[in-house]
């Protein structure tokens, strides 16, 4: 170890990694086949296609086989995707929408975008998940859905969160942007909810080759709502003579990134597995350290890690969270010091009101019966963000990374250890 042991990077000491951790190199020979053999098509048969077509059929196919059966409908994004699973849902403009405190905008967004007012429920004590009983406190005669991200790859408390929407008759959306292949007692999450949404956007698990989403459902009734909704309202699965029954937008995903969709997809399994095996190292390989904890998941649950949230305690440290995280960087880690972007209900569009022009719609129409100023301090999830600092990981970390990482957990907790 030697002068690794002694002085911190942060105070001009040499740095336990000085090269900067590989990238995630998840796409491959395996996704530039798939590429070139849509293009050889696309040439060969002088056509283009705009989505629906073999290569899309397959992808969807395959995911809703890796759901454990269902229907999926590729999309542009995991907003379209949640978007597009509210319209499924067919609900009504001023009522409200229950949702967790952590989740990117863009899972939100589409709640008031659509007219509905979104309810923000608190994280369950210690998890950056909400609950049921967060969620039940916030029920009342508006609530027409509930959506439930599953946040860094941890499943929320679905059984419990099902129970508590089967009781009051609530469709659940499930939001696995952050959680593709994790479960919950064995089950994979997206197959709890009435219907679900993915991100495929490039840093998430599987990818369908930069942008992308899936909604995911069992039930065809929604499946084919959904076909609709992501594609301008078209008749698909009407009567003949039907015409376009919704204003919506154009959601669809093209053949062409389905057909990298597909080739990650096969690969995904193993990103999953890689991810649980080097997090379990690293909880285990700091166990020991008392002023950290990397979070240990419910035995009932399987994280699929998308990230590596870890707590921070400062009466066992000699300096502060933000200092701490500060010298985990300077060594070689790129941690963030608290969860990634916030809560989307403290930032301006929010808390302005910016959804239709300078309205305050939809929570300033007369239609809306609730309070249109209700406050959501959430204080579950402040405190999440007070002792919570996040650990990028991902499935191309070796023994070298996870060897590296662990030594600078070490060497950071011993320079600010306290007595
Ligand atoms: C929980 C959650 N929901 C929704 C989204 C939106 O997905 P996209 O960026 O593909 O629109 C994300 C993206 O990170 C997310 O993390």
């Amino acid at each position: 170890m030697g002068d690794r042991v002694n002085k911190l990077a942060l105070h001009g000491g040499r740095p336990v990694r000085e090269a900067q951790l590989p990238a995630r190199g998840h796409i491959g020979s395996e996704e530039l086949a798939a590429v070139s053999a849509y293009m050889d098509k696309v040439v060969a048969t002088g056509t283009l296609g705009a989505y629906q077509g073999e290569e899309e059929e397959a992808y969807c196919a395959a995911f809703a086989e890796y759901l454990g059966g269902g229907y999926a409908d590729a999309v542009s994004s995991g907003s379209a995707a949640i978007y597009v699973a509210l319209l499924a849902l067919e609900l009504e403009a001023f009522t409200e929408v229950i949702i967790g405190p952590f989740t990117d905008p863009g899972g939100i967004m589409p709640i008031p975008l659509q007219s509905m007012i979104p309810m923000i429920a608190d994280s369950a004590p210690g998890s950056f998940n909400t609950g049921p009983e967060q969620i039940e406190e916030l029920i009342s005669p508006r609530t027409s859905a509930i959506i439930v991200p599953h946040i860094a790859g941890e499943p929320a408390d679905i059984g419990g969160i099902m129970e508590v929407a089967g009781r009051h008759g609530i469709p659940v959306i499930e939001d696995c942007a952050q959680a593709h292949g994790a479960r919950y007692r064995g089950q994979q999450v997206g197959s709890f909810g009435d219907i679900a949404a993915f991100s495929t956007m490039s840093g998430k698990h599987h990818s369908s080759g930069g942008q992308g989403g899936i909604v995911f459902t069992r039930d065809e009734r929604l499946y084919q709502s959904a076909r609709r909704m992501a594609d301008r309202g078209k008749p698909h699965f009407l009567p003949e003579g039907a015409t376009n029954m919704q204003a919506t937008l154009n959601f669809n995903q093209t053949d062409l990134a389905a057909a990298v969709g597909l080739a990650q997809l096969r690969k995904l399994p193993e990103m999953v597995e890689r991810r649980r095996a080097i997090a379990g190292q690293l909880i285990e390989g700091t166990a020991d350290l008392a002023m950290i904890a990397l979070r240990q998941t419910a035995p009932e649950v399987a994280s699929s890690y998308w990230f590596l949230p870890a707590a921070f305690y400062p009466q066992q440290a000699a300096c502060d969270k933000e200092t701490f995280c500060k010298s985990l960087r300077a060594e070689g880690l790129p941690v963030t010091d608290d969860y990634r972007s916030g809560m989307p209900h403290r930032q301006t569009w929010y808390t302005e009101r910016r959804v239709f022009g300078s309205s305050g719609y939809p929570w300033a129409s007369p239609l809306y019966e609730g309070d249109p100023n209700r406050e959501f301090p959430c204080p579950n999830a402040q405190a999440m963000l007070k002792s919570h600092f996040t650990i990028p990981l991902h499935e191309n970390w070796r023994t070298r990374e996870i060897d590296d990482v662990i030594a600078i957990f070490e060497k950071v907790a011993a320079a600010y250890r306290t007595g």
